[in-house]
């Protein structure tokens, strides 16, 4: 397989490292302290066209291939795995969903929003008794005519604080199990519609993680993506995509701190010669670089075959689940290599340490990936 990367593809990679360089790594230590990354950041994103990639320039976004997506996700992951959180479910959840299976009216009046950055959208499915276990959903989507009444929780909801939109999945038909979900379109001032707690997190501390409570929120039977029924059809073809975008967030993760320790090792002294002239360190980094270079591989074979429009669902499981796998791995490897300095919090690599572990949860835990992985290998 050759990736060569075409100079539009690179010109994308460099206006993400610039971005991420001088504009996140400023203050990346302080909003994870803070908990918070600021409306001003999330509409620079916008602006330099970082929250509506794929889209169709018609839709106001960037019609860029998956690839420059991923190559620009792995530079922001790089600084901060907060913004590439928001990042990532916009672009591949929220605007490719509502792409994809949106009305002309639904893209008009929310995708070139999201596309733009003037609002950014949410992506609602896990629910405090529904996890892994997605089509347990117990939100439900009463048929109420020209409307829906929406009723339930949601839990650890990205972007659930400072979202205009949300894309919500709940039951419509019980009797028809998960093919009686529905996705609906929620706009954030609905009566009934409150955001909860902002969750206190290990990682990405940074970005806005919610609970949401609908109690008889009224909303218009215009604002259902797809046919009745199709909502949780909807949530996996939107996370078959999405995961190729954690995917590279991990990637990210475990690449910038392999450049952070790699630096390190080539400044620090320890017995009266660099860290790096230590086989044991060398054997590391080697190690580390291995991996990294295979996650990399996944993830650009995933993002090719879905721009090919070619199927891709095992290869996005795959660079998933191995790219989060070795993100932990990395970013654990470069915390000893940084020995007492890499435990303290004014050293980047503490921080993506603790960033890394939610690479293998969200979008589908590392058990998802394998059942996935599984399921379509027995096909
Ligand atoms: N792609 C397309 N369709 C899929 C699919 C996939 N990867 N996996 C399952 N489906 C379909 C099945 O074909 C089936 O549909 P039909 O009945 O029409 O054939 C339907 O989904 C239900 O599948 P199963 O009968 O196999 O149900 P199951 O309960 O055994 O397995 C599951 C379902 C795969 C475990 C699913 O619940 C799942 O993916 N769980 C993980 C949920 C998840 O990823 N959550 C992430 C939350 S969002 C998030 O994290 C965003 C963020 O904040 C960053």
């Amino acid at each position: 397989m050759n990736f060569q990367l075409s100079e539009e593809q690179q010109a994308v990679r460099q206006a993400a490292r610039d971005f991420a360089q001088n504009i996140l790594l400023p203050g990346v230590i302080e909003r994870d302290a803070q908990q918070k990354f600021p409306r001003e950041l999330i509409r620079q994103m916008g602006e330099l066209g970082f929250l509506g990639m794929m889209v169709n320039p018609v839709w106001n976004g960037g019609g860029m291939d998956t690839v420059s997506y991923v190559l620009a996700m792995e530079e922001i992951s790089k600084v901060d795995a907060s913004a590439s959180v928001m990042m990532s479910v916009n672009n591949s959840l929220v605007c490719w969903g509502l792409e994809k299976y949106g009305t002309a009216e639904q893209k008009e009046k929310y995708l070139k929003r999201v596309a733009a950055g003037e609002i950014i959208g949410a992506f609602c499915l896990s629910e405090p008794e529904a996890g892994s276990d997605a089509t347990s959903q117990r939100t439900t989507a009463e048929d109420r005519g020209d409307h829906y009444l929406l009723n339930g929780t949601k839990n650890w909801i990205t972007n659930g604080g400072t979202a205009g939109i949300y894309l919500v999945m709940a039951q419509t038909h019980p009797e028809k199990k998960h093919k009686g979900i529905n996705c609906l379109i929620v706009e954030r001032d609905l009566p009934g519609f409150v955001v909860g707690k902002k969750e206190d997190k290990m990682g990405i501390r940074g970005s806005d993680t919610h609970s949401l409570m609908f109690t008889d929120v009224k909303v218009p039977k215009a604002n259902r993506l797809g046919e009745d029924g199709f909502g949780f059809s909807f949530a996996m073809q939107v996370l078959n995509g999405g995961r190729i975008g954690i995917a590279a967030q991990a990637l990210g993760i475990a690449s910038g701190a392999f450049e952070l320790a790699l630096r390190y090792a080539r400044e620090r002294k320890a017995f009266g010669k660099l860290l790096a002239e230590h086989q044991a360190i060398q054997f590391k980094l080697a190690a580390m670089a291995t991996k990294i270079d295979a996650a990399r591989l996944l993830i650009l074979q995933a993002a090719s075959l879905k721009d090919q429009q070619l199927p891709f669902v095992k290869e996005a499981a795959q660079a998933k689940l191995f790219a989060s796998t070795i993100a932990q791995e990395v970013t654990t490897e470069a915390v000893q290599i940084h020995g007492g300095y890499g435990y303290v919090k004014e050293f980047h690599v503490e921080r993506l340490m603790r960033d890394a572990k939610i690479t293998q949860i969200y979008e589908g835990t590392s058990e998802i990936q394998h059942m996935v992985i599984a399921r379509e290998l027995m096909k």
